[in-house]
C-alpha cells in the first residue's frame, strides 16, 4: 500500500524555540494517524506544515503524492482540515464535526457521512 503522507526532515523554528527538529513521517493510505505528545511538542506545527498553512525552515513533505511546498494548492484540493477550536466544536461529536467539514467538499451528504464514520465514530 502506498504512503498518503510522507515527510522528510521537517524543521520549524520560532526564534529560539525549535518546534520541529527533523520530523520524518510515513503514513500508509487508508490508515488513521494519531499525533500524541505533551503541550508544545510540535503537533500543531506538524499538521500546519502538512496542510500547507505553514512552510518549514527545512525538509519537505508529500501529501497524496504532491509536494506541499511546490504545489500547495493541489494539496488543498485533496484534503480537508477540521480545527479543534471551531465555534461549534464542543456541541458536536467527532463524527458530526467531520461530517460538517466534509459536506462542502463532497457536495453530497452520503459520501461525507461515510468517510466521517470511518474516522469519527
Ligand atoms: N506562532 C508561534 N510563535 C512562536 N512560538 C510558537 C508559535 N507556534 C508555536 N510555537 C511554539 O512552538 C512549540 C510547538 O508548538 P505547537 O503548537 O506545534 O505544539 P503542540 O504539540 O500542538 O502543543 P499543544 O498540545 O499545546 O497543542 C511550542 O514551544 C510553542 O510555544
Ligand atoms: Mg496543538
Amino acid at each position: 500500500m502506498s504512503a498518503v503522507i510522507e515527510a522528510w526532515g521537517l524543521v520549524k523554528k520560532y526564534r529560539e524555540v525549535i518546534a520541529l527538529d527533523g520530523l520524518d513521517l510515513t503514513v500508509p493510505e487508508g490508515s488513521i494517524l494519531g499525533l500524541l505528545g505533551p503541550n508544545g511538542a510540535g503537533k500543531t506545527t506538524a499538521v500546519s506544515i502538512l496542510t500547507t498553512l505553514l512552510e518549514p525552515d527545512a525538509g519537505t513533505a508529500r501529501v497524496a503524492g504532491i509536494d506541499v511546498l511546490a504545489s500547495p494548492h493541489e494539496v488543498r484540493k485533496r484534503i480537508g482540515l477540521s480545527g479543534q477550536n471551531a465555534a461549534v466544536d464542543e456541541h458536536l461529536t467527532g463524527f458530526e464535526n467531520l461530517d460538517m467539514i466534509g459536506r462542502p467538499v463532497s457536495a453530497r451528504a452520503q459520501p461525507s457521512r461515510s468517510r466521517a464514520r470511518i474516522v469519527g465514530s
